[in-house]
């Protein structure tokens, strides 16, 4: 979801307004994708390196988070969205971590589309992590990652114009497909997903086979 910066600068606004208004597109944009029948919308919210930015912008950030995650628990029975953090999450408030286990016990009795929020969230860090717990239990390095048991995304979407990864569901995007847009993510639209998925409908998937 990048970019919200450089659109509320580009307003003369600061950088939260980015946030706040990059947290209106998110939800728009899962319900979006609820209602064109995917199965999973992971989004990365927060990661491990945005801890060096400006406290008030981190707060700024977290604070949106929490108050999604307690709308989500409020509202994601009726409106069929489940709900996983993925991350490092011992650092976050209490209150982050109450809702986080709220949302997970609420998600657990329903099915159907899944959010994955990644918050303190990093792919080096999750990959260490995981390969200790493989050496200690035995276990696939797949099955000990955050992401156990959901599967690799098929598409991976970043606004804003850099093309890069950044720390990104590393293990995962192995062979995803990679789509960049300039768009700054507050004024990304249902109609920007449908162009995604038309590019992604038009590649070659090999796997490394022929
Ligand atoms: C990247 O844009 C965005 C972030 C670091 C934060 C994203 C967080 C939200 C949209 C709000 C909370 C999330 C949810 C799911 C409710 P940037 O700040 O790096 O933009 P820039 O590159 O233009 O500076």
């Amino acid at each position: 979801m990048d970019g919200n910066g450089r659109w509320a600068e580009s307003k003369g606004l600061p950088r939260v307004a980015g946030h706040k208004q990059g947290a209106e597109t998110f939800r728009k944009i899962a319900y979006y994708c609820r209602d064109i029948g995917l199965d999973y919308l992971t989004v990365y919210a927060f990661s491990t390196e945005n801890w060096k930015r400006d406290k008030l912008e981190v707060n700024a950030i977290l604070r949106l988070l929490e108050d999604y995650l307690e709308e989500a628990a409020e509202k994601m029975s009726q409106e069929g969205i489940r709900l996983k953090a993925i991350g490092d999450l011992d650092p976050l408030s209490k209150r982050a971590k109450a809702l986080i286990a709220k949302t997970e016990v609420l998600s657990a009795g329903l099915s159907g589309f899944q959010v994955n929020l990644c918050v303190n969230y990093g792919g080096r860090g999750e990959l260490v992590r995981a390969a200790k717990l493989s050496s200690e239990t035995g276990r696939d390095v797949a099955d000990c990652l955050d992401t156990a048991g959901i599967p690799d995304p098929d598409l991976l979407i970043r606004a804003g114009g850099e093309k890069r990864l950044s720390n990104f569901l590393l293990w995962q995007c192995a062979y995803t497909e990679l789509y960049f847009t300039d768009k700054f993510w507050p004024d990304f639209t249902d109609a920007d997903v449908d162009e995604a998925i038309a590019e992604f409908n038009c590649r070659s998937r090999r796997f490394g086979g022929l």
